[in-house]
C-alpha cells in the first residue's frame, strides 16, 4: 500500500509545560513531528516543505532505503527555504524508526526537528496497547531561549555533546502516563537527544526487551534497566501492574567521562488505573535471526574512532585519524566484517546509515543476544566486531558518531556501496559541511 504524508518544517511556539513556551523548529507545528506509520512492505511518499529560515535535509534513521532517499547532503541538494522535496521509499522491515534533520543538526535537532516512524507487521505480538516515547533534552537560558554559550561552554559542549537539563518526553516535561492494571503494553522508546545516554529504568520494576533498532529480537529478555544511546531504539513489553500503583520512568546516571556529571532523572510518572481484561500474548519466540558471520570471521576493515588535541577547539573528533574521513568503497553482496575501535576515553554511539549490522563480538565476547542494529555504543577503550551485508543499494553512505556535536566536529566516515558490474557512480560527492556560524 502507498502511504502519503506531508511534513512542513517551520518555527512555532511549543508548550513544553504549563510554565514554558519555547520557540521550536519542527514538523507540522508539533514537537515531535507526527508519528509516521506504515505496514512492512508499504511504499511511503513523504513531501517535505521547508518553511524554516535555513536549508534542511531529512534523514530516515534505520530505514533500508535507496541511497538517493537517505536524506543527507552526500546524496541530495539541501531543501532551501520555500522549497519542497519528495522522499519515496519502501519500508522492508518492521520496527521502531525515526526521522530527523540531517543538516545543521546541532541546531535543528536541538530545536525539535525529529519524529517517530513506526513500521508494523501482521506477525507482531499482540498487546493491549502501544505507546511511543521520544526522549530529548534541551538547554535554555532564563528567557526560555535556546542557550548559546561563551567560549568555555562551547568547548564543554563540543567535548560532552549538548546535554540539556530539561528532559522532554514527546515534547513534554515530565508527562503523566496512564496504563490500566492487568494489561501489557508495547512501549517503543527512541532516543532523539543530541548526547544524553538514557539508562532506562521503570523505578526498578522488571520489563522485557522485545526489539531493538532493526525490529524484534529472538526472544524477550527480562531486565530491570536498559541502555538507550542517542539514535538508538528499544521496544519493551511492560506490565501487568497492580491497580493504583504509581512509579516513574527514569534515566539513571551513566558516567561517560563528561565534564558535566550525570544524575538520576525522573522523566515521567506512570499512573496505573482500574483493572481491565488483557488480550496480550507475548510468545516465547519472536523471530529467528540468522548470524551473518561467526565470531571468528576474518576482519576485512578496521575503523578507528579517536580524539585528538586541537589548538583551535581544544579537541578534535576523528575517524581513522581524520575529520570527515573518506573511507574505501564496499561492494554489493560482499560480506563486511569490520572491527571498530574506540581509542578515546569517551563513549561514542556508532551509527551506520541504511544497513543493519550484527555485533558479533565486543572486546572478545559474543553479545548477550542477537539483534539487528544500526546504532551501537562504542565504550571507552573498546572494540566491537560487526558483520553486515551491503545489499543492492549502491551510492554514497556514511557512518558517524550520533552525538551530534561529535558528528559535526568530524567523527564520521563517507563511503560508497559499489555494484561491481556497474562500477563507481559518477555522482559527485557534495561535501557541504554543516557549519552554522
Ligand atoms: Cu540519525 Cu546520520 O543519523
Ligand atoms: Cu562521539
Amino acid at each position: 500500500m502507498r502511504r502519503d504524508y506531508q511534513l512542513r518544517a517551520s518555527e512555532f511556539g511549543w508548550k513544553t509545560s504549563d510554565q514554558r513556551i519555547i520557540s521550536a523548529w519542527g514538523f507540522n507545528n508539533s514537537l515531535p513531528g507526527p508519528v509516521l506509520k506504515a505496514k512492512k512492505g508499504d511504499e511511503m511518499v513523504i513531501r517535505v516543505k521547508n518553511d524554516l529560515p535555513e536549508a534542511t535535509v531529512i534523514h530516515w534513521h534505520g530505514i533500508r532505503l535507496p541511497a538517493a532517499m537517505d536524506g543527507t547532503d552526500s546524496v541530495q541538494e539541501p531543501i532551501e527555504p520555500g522549497q519542497e522535496f519528495e522522499y519515496r521509499f519502501t519500508v522492508p522491515d518492521a520496527g521502531t524508526f525515526w526521522y530527523h534533520s540531517h543538516f545543521n543538526e546541532t541546531k535543528q535537532m536541538e530545536r525539535g526537528m525529529y519524529g517517530a516512524l513506526v513500521v508494523e507487521d501482521e506477525l507482531d505480538p499482540v498487546f493491549d496497547d502501544e505507546k511511543i516515547f521520544v526522549i530529548d533534552d534541551i538547554k535554555l537560558n532564563r528567557n526560555n531561549e535556546f542557550k548559546t554559550g561563551n567560549l568555555v561552554q562551547s568547548w564543554i559542549e563540543r567535548h560532552d555533546g549538548r546535554q540539556g537539563d530539561i528532559v522532554l518526553i514527546n515534547g513534554t516535561e515530565h508527562p503523566v502516563i496512564d496504563i490500566s492494571a492487568g494489561q501489557t503494553e508495547r512501549w517503543r522508546f527512541i532516543n532523539a537527544a543530541s548526547a544524553r545516554y538514557v539508562r532506562l529504568s521503570l523505578s526498578g520494576k522488571t520489563f522485557r526487551i522485545i526489539g531493538t533498532d532493526g525490529g524484534l529480537i529472538e526472544r524477550p529478555v527480562e531486565v530491570t534497566e536498559a541502555m538507550l544511546i542517542p539514535g538508538e531504539r528499544i521496544d519493551i513489553a511492560v506490565g501487568p501492574f497492580d491497580e493504583n500503583d504509581t512509579f516513574s520512568i527514569d534515566s539513571l546516571n551513566y558516567n561517560r567521562m563528561t565534564f558535566v556529571k550525570s544524575k538520576n532523572i525522573q522523566m515521567a510518572t506512570v499512573r496505573v488505573g482500574a483493572i481491565k481484561p488483557s488480550v496480550a500474548e507475548l510468545p516465547e519466540r519472536l523471530r529467528t535471526i540468522e548470524l551473518l558471520a561467526p565470531q571468528d570471521a576474518p576482519i576485512n576493515r578496521k575503523i578507528k574512532f579517536s580524539v585528538g588535541a586541537s589548538l583551535k577547539h581544544g579537541i578534535d573528533f576523528l575517524v581513522n585519524g581524520e575529520m570527515h574521513n573518506n573511507d574505501k568503497p564496499v561492494y554489493v553482496d560482499e560480506l563486511q566484517v569490520w572491527e571498530i575501535a574506540n581509542t578515546s576515553l569517551m563513549d561514542h554511539p556508532f551509527h551506520l546509515h541504511g544497513y543493519f549490522f550484527q555485533v558479533i563480538e565486543e572486546n572478545g565476547k559474543a553479545p548477550a543476544y542477537k539483534a539487528w542494529k544500526d546504532t551501537y555504543n562504542l565504550k571507552p577503550k573498546s572494540k566491537i566486531k560487526i558483520a553486515w551485508l551491503p545489499d543492492n543499494r549502491p551510492g554514497m553512505w556514511m557512518y558517524h558518531c550520533h552525538i551530534l556535536e561529535h558528528h559535526e566536529a568530524g567523527m564520521m566516515g563517507h563511503f560508497e556501496v559499489v555494484d561491481r558490474a556497474k562500477g563507481p557512480s559518477t555522482h559527485t560527492h557534495h561535501h557541504h559541511h554543516m557549519h552554522h556560524h
